[in-house]
């Protein structure tokens, strides 16, 4: 239990293993704040309690030696065999307390605040899956969910042919995604579901698929492990600081990287101020004799790995053509900056090590692009 800090302590170690360590204590933090019923509905799919159960087992004996019970739900994808997995997945759990519930608000809180994992069968056959997975919604709703994790066998949808997606933007790919052959027909039955799902439920929520070995490194990683899926950010364009929240924005950079701006960073001259829903995001390009300069490109750090950077990025590159950057060289996002930029160098500046990237540059331009870079005056003090 949430108490006994020998296993929270070998938890946080496991958890840490799997991704940076104060990512999982962000995450765990995080989780914690909520209330206990709102952490997540985790629907495991049949074949994973035929074939899994033992293993999805371990995985939710260490989420509720942490203290978070998430709601296990069970029928969606399959309504004739939930109450038997239901039960089979009760036992996997051993001594670790579970409940079974209706799909209704107060029991499944109830169980929560008792520290038992609530278990909820969605059976009825009338209606269809359309109708189980509206009362799934509906749930998550009643409940205010965060998130939903479908555990299936395999750890995220998967093209033919390709590896698994790793996020999808509803508000601009579903169309794509649900175009016959995208998707092998069972995982593109359940982005339709899913995407109904996200539709339906009125707050803010992300769903996942998931396998049930990559549930823990799906819920504490910002990478993630699995497809995450979700509508996109709401991008407004500012052309200069006029009409931007300087204090939320300032605020916002100085959480994402830890460290307090110099005063005047926001009296320097911008082209553009770009903002993602309720400043959970910001990319800032600035003038410079070259080419517009991205200086400073951020994601709150509650919202990130959920595709707010990606939305930013790809609002920013549609007016920017020619664009050019600098980032530390241990920074974790550099892998992606490399599938994004036509060239990057490194540098060094005072013992530190350094990428400049650009979009758009001519060679014979790189050169000053470095020396753009290594001249900057410090933003943080
Ligand atoms: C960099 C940053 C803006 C990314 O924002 P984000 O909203 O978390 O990014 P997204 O969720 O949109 O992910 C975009 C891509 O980066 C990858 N990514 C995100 N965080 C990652 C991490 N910690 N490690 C590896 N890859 C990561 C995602 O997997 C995704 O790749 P994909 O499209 O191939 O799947 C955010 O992490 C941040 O604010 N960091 C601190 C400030 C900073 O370092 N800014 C950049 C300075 S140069």
């Amino acid at each position: 239990m949430a108490d006994n800090s020998d296993h929270g302590d070998v938890v946080l170690r496991f958890l840490s293993s799997i991704g940076r360590p104060a990512e999982a204590q962000q995450y765990l933090d995080l989780f914690r704040s909520e209330h206990p019923e709102r952490f997540a509905i985790v629907h495991v799919a049949d074949a994973v309690v035929r074939h899994a159960a033992d293993a999805l087992a371990v995985e939710l004996r260490y989420l509720v030696e942490l203290g978070l019970e998430p709601v296990l739900a069970f029928g969606a994808i399959e309504p004739r065999s939930a109450g038997r997995s239901a039960e089979r997945l009760a036992q996997a759990l051993g001594p670790v307390a579970s409940r079974r519930c209706p799909a209704d608000a107060s029991e499944v809180t109830a169980a929560c605040r008792d520290n038992a994992i609530p278990l909820v069968t969605f059976e009825r056959e009338d209606g269809g899956a359309d109708a189980r997975f509206d009362a799934i919604a509906d749930l998550a709703g009643a409940l205010g969910t965060r998130r939903i994790v479908f555990v299936t066998r395999r750890s995220g949808l998967v093209p033919p042919g390709g590896r698994a997606i790793s996020i999808i933007d509803l508000t601009t790919e579903r169309d794509g995604w649900l175009t016959a052959g995208a998707l092998p027909s069972e995982p593109q039955k359940l982005l339709r579901q899913i995407a109904r799902v996200i539709d339906r439920v009125p707050h803010r929520m992300t769903v996942s698929v998931t396998s049930p070995l990559d549930l823990l490194r799906e819920l504490f990683t910002v990478k993630g492990a699995g497809t995450l899926i979700r509508k996109g950010s709401l991008i407004t364009r500012h052309l200069g600081w006029d009409g931007v929240d300087k204090p939320r924005l300032l605020g916002l950079v100085e959480e994402s990287f830890g460290r307090a701006l110099i005063p005047g960073y926001d009296q320097r001259p911008v082209l553009a101020v770009y903002v993602a829903d309720e400043y959970r995001g910001a990319a800032i390009v600035s003038p410079a004799p070259l080419a517009p300069y991205l200086s400073k490109f951020a994601v709150g750090t509650v919202s990130r790995g959920e595709g707010v950077g990606r939305d930013l990025w790809r609002a920013m590159e549609a007016q920017f053509p020619r664009l050019f950057w600098r980032s530390r060289a241990d920074n974790p996002i550099t892998s992606w900056y490399r599938e994004n930029c036509d060239g990057m160098v490194r540098f060094h500046l005072g013992g530190d090590a350094w990428w400049v990237l650009w979009r758009g540059l001519a060679p014979l331009e790189i050169p000053l692009a470095i020396e753009h870079c290594q001249a900057l005056p410090p933003d943080f003090g």
